[in-house]
């Protein structure tokens, strides 16, 4: 738009330009002047010509002058025409020489104007000049007149080649006919000039010694003859008679008034009329073919008058001259103020053009401003719109996040509520279980009582099975099933187990087939326990699914990198939607209620941990479970490092009831004791039952009394609950392990939470084993023998200090140990000093040092301190000049012979006898 705008101003521009260059005068018609010679006749019609073409504004006059010489006028002619003037006024310097070329010009369409002299030839377009005959008769009608028709005459002619010349004689010879008696006694040609006119008339004075008349055709040369008189002092005896009558100094007017000549005829130069008739040529008007310009006579009678007259007219002439000059001027002013005004018209066009550019770019601007206010507006009431939709979105989304947490949380609920109350079954499962397991144990039992035993083990084991699913799936769903890797035989493994349901297939009637890839090695890397869970699993669904009369299939194949195992049951049919579903925990077929829906769920968890896949297929004629699981080199195993204590061995249990026994002298009596805390009588009951046999019981039913009872008896092992009100069994274990008094017993926690991350918890707590419920009696006995058998205890108690700080015992009581051997060295040498005296310095009491002491290093504090005196007494008797009695004072001894009576038994020989051999 705004460059149309520009556009526009551009053309208005070049416009203004055009119009001030058409104000200038623009040259139409260019006139070429030749003039024949330079004289003052020749330059006053120049001026004339110039002043006259001033008055018309589309012509150029050039003006060349040939200076009487014919071939230079001949190329100036010859230039005009090269130049393409319009039209050409010569004055031919003679009438036969230059008469070709102006024929050329005339021939070539451009027009001539002859003036004052003619050529021989027609080819002319006008003439303009006097009448030289007519001239040249009155001259000499004058002179016949003034010598009163009689007397001597002499003629000094012009160029005898030039027509002026030739007729100004022709009318002389007729002029002075008219007088018989005047003689014409000579004719000279003086070619116009004053000089040559002197020459001649020398001649002719030299000729004829009278002569009254001087006829000259010019005033110049009339001049140059009277001169020549002069010299020759004749000048008064004659008249001289010229042409031209020129005003100025030295030509004809003053020469009359100077008495030089007598007369002369006015010869014309018609500039103006010239130049009046080559305009009326040029612009095609009519126009004479032949002006003849009038003469007239001047002499003494007029000259003065002429004078006068010409002085006016060349004052007027200046004053025409000068208003010229300042026309010229006004009209270069003019010309400039006409370039100034125009060019200030172009930049108030340009101004007003920008105006109008500005203007309509800002109309613009604001229209388009207008425009982007409302597609401005429009947008942000979209943009409000969409926060609106924005904040309603994500107000849903909150909403959205809230169900889903919502969800999230009871999901996590559920599943906690699932865990916890397979928990709680499993610990009356065990209770049951076991005692069952005890029952059928007893060989008196029989009949109908170990049928109903039979089927009462049957079903809790089941219980137990799912309830260990269950435990099992959040295992998996949490990360923390582990896999334990051995070299795993798959046909062998299978084939043996496919045993288990020989009884059901059986009582089915199912026909059952089992192959495998003959001449395969189907060994691979697996968790020989997950891999039965998966067959067992898959059997079972198989014996579960299969109808009366069915089949079941299994095919054990090997592929490029995997084994496959397919289990094929006839007869059950599951829907494509189904199939896709029926890996998802707590998924049941068709809705129904015929498991928990968590079996396939952990096969699939079991198969894929393992690297491998599973799938299902279902058509008319049965359902097919695929399972593959990737080769692996089993060269390359190494037995996997179990970090977690086994647990729940297979062996059998026997539950027996025993006393409790608390109390010092308990505990204190020979054999480990074992303290039981757990919150369940029932547990607390069932472990003591377990236990009692073999250890000393203590129990507590909270954590709290079992740190109280733990400190006060000190026990050999500790079996706690995890899960208790208050204190749970981890801070439980935690305390006890930052005892001094407890922080060597070991600590098993006994606990229905199977879960890994409450066993690590344990761990960090300090536990030294775990075991979790329901657990096996047996397990828990030989554990708890286990740890007494290998607590750790000092070996090197009486070594250096060295041997002591590699011990593998807490660093608590290694600082026990140190400070009790200091305080035991400090205090020997006092015979008085017992147990409790140490216990006491220790910060324990009596039972406390002791039963740490001999779990720490199995001597009770008294045998150490005997120990201890017995060792210092030999190092002394080895080191020292020291006597056997005092040595015994010095270690401590009240009596030397009792010290010798142990230091005998102690190191097989008295001290008496050890000196000796000393020497
Ligand atoms: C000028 C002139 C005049 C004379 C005329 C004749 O050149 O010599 O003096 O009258 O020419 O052609």
């Amino acid at each position: 738009m705004r460059q149309h705008y520009f556009r526009a101003l551009l053309l208005l521009c070049i416009l203004c330009g055009v119009a001030a260059s058409c104000s200038r005068r623009e040259v139409r018609f260019r006139i070429g002047v030749s003039q024949c010679s330079d004289d003052e006749w020749r330059r006053q019609m120049n001026s004339e010509i110039i002043r006259e073409a001033r008055f018309y504004d589309d012509v150029q006059v050039e003006i060349r002058t040939s200076k009487d010489d014919n071939t230079w006028q001949e190329e100036d002619i010859r230039y005009f025409i090269n130049e393409g003037v319009d039209l050409l006024v010569v004055a031919p310097n003679e009438a036969r020489s230059i008469a070709p070329v102006i024929e050329e010009a005339y021939d070539r369409g451009i027009p001539v104007i002859l003036v004052d002299r003619k050529i021989f030839s027609d080819k002319y377009t006008a003439y303009v000049g006097a009448d030289n005959y007519a001239i040249g008769k009155e001259v000499g009608a004058y002179i016949g007149n003034l010598l009163h028709g009689k007397g001597n005459v002499v003629e000094i002619t012009g160029l005898s080649g030039s027509t002026s010349a030739m007729e100004r004689h022709e009318g002389f010879l007729s002029g002075i006919s008219a007088y018989p008696d005047v003689r014409l006694l000579g004719s000279e040609d003086g070619a116009w000039l004053h000089r040559q006119a002197g020459e001649k008339m020398e001649k002719l004075l030299d000729s004829f010694p009278r002569i009254d008349a001087v006829f000259a055709q010019n005033d110049r040369m009339a001049s140059g003859a009277y001169e020549a008189a002069l010299r020759k002092h004749r000048a008064g005896e004659m008249d001289f008679i010229g042409i031209d009558a020129l005003p100025g100094e030295r030509y004809g007017l003053e020469d009359i008034l100077a008495g030089r000549l007598t007369a002369s005829f006015i010869y014309p130069t018609g500039g103006d009329r010239v130049v009046q008739i080559a305009m009326d040529i040029l612009q095609g008007k009519e126009f004479p073919r032949e002006t003849i310009l009038g003469t007239s006579v001047v002499d003494s009678s007029n000259a003065p008058v002429m004078k006068m007259q010409t002085v006016h007219i060349s004052s007027l002439d200046g004053k025409i001259e000068l208003l010229n000059g300042e026309m010229s001027r006004f009209l270069a002013r003019y010309d400039t103020q006409q370039v100034v005004l125009y060019g200030s018209l172009s930049v108030l066009f340009l101004l007003v053009g920008l105006l109008v550019a500005v203007y309509l770019s800002l109309r613009a601007k604001n229209r388009l401003n207008r425009e982007l206010s409302m597609q401005k507006k429009k947008l942000e009431e979209q943009k409000t719109l969409l926060i609106q939709q924005k904040g309603q979105l994500e107000v849903q989304k909150s909403q959205l996040e809230q169900l889903s947490h919502e969800l999230e949380e009871a999901t996590h609920a559920k599943l906690v509520f699932f865990t916890n109350i397979s928990h709680d079954f499993r610990t009356p499962l065990t209770l049951i279980a076991d005692p069952i397991e005890q029952l059928l144990a007893n060989r008196n039992i029989d009949g109908q009582p170990r049928q109903l035993l039979g089927l009462m083990k049957k079903n809790v084991h089941i219980l137990l099975r799912l309830v260990n699913q269950i435990l099992d799936f959040r295992k998996v769903e949490n990360g923390r099933m582990e896999l334990h890797l051995e070299p795993f035989d798959l046909l062998d493994s299978f084939r043996g187990w496919n045993d288990s349901f020989r009884m059901a297939l059986l009582k089915k009637h199912i026909a059952f087939s089992f192959e495998a890839s003959p001449g395969t090695d189907f060994r691979m890397m697996a968790d020989a326990e997950k891999m039965e869970r998966i067959y067992f699993n898959l059997f079972s669904n198989a014996v579960k699914y299969t109808p009366e009369n069915g089949k079941i299939a299994i095919r054990l194949s090997m592929a490029e990198q995997n084994y496959g195992l397919s289990v094929f049951n006839s007869g059950s049919y599951i829907s494509s939607a189904d199939v896709e579903a029926i890996f998802e925990r707590f998924y049941q077929v068709g809705g129904h209620q015929a498991g928990t829906g968590i079996g396939l769920a952990l096969v699939r968890a079991f198969v894929e941990m393992h690297g491998g896949n599973i799938v299902a297929h279902s058509d008319g004629k049965g359902t097919t479970f695929t399972v593959t699981f990737p080769k692996q080199d089993v060269s390359q195993y190494h037995p996997t490092i179990v970090t977690l204590p086994a647990e729940e061995e297979e062996v059998s249990s026997t539950l027996i009831d025993t006393e409790v026994q608390t109390g010092e002298e308990a505990v204190e009596a020979d054999g480990p004791a074992v303290l039981v805390i757990d919150d369940n009588a029932d547990i607390r009951s069932y472990v003591r039952s377990l236990l009692s046999n073999e250890f000393r019981v203590l129990d507590a039913a909270n954590g709290a009394e079992g740190i109280r009872l733990a400190m006060k008896y000190v026990p050999d092992v500790i079996i706690s609950d995890v899960m208790m009100p208050g204190m749970d069994g981890v801070e439980c274990c935690r305390r006890l392990k930052s005892e001094l008094q407890t922080c060597h017993i070991p600590v098993i926690l006994l606990t229905a939470c199977s879960l890994d991350e409450q066993r690590i918890q344990g761990y960090d707590g300090g536990a030294d084993s775990y075991i979790s419920k329901p657990f096996n009696s047996q397990l828990l006995l030989s554990r708890v023998r286990n740890l007494i058998a290998n607590r750790c205890q000092l070996r090197q108690f009486f070594g250096d200090k060295q041997n002591i700080e590699k011990e593998a015992v807490s660093d608590l009581d290694k600082g026990f140990v140190s400070r009790f051997k200091a305080l035991v060295e400090e205090k020997m040498k006092d015979a008085e000093l017992n147990v409790e005296d140490l216990g006491r310095d220790m910060g324990m009491s009596r039972v406390q040092l002791y039963r740490k002491l001999k779990s720490l290093t199995n001597y009770s504090p008294n045998e150490l301190l005997r120990q201890m005196r017995l060792k210092k007494a030999a190092s002394l008797l080895a080191s020292s000049e020291m006597t056997v009695a005092e040595i015994a004072y010095e270690v401590g001894f009240s009596s030397p012979s009792y010290f010798a009576k142990c230091y005998k038994e102690q190191f097989g020989e008295s001290p008496t006898d050890f000196l000796k051999r000393r020497g």
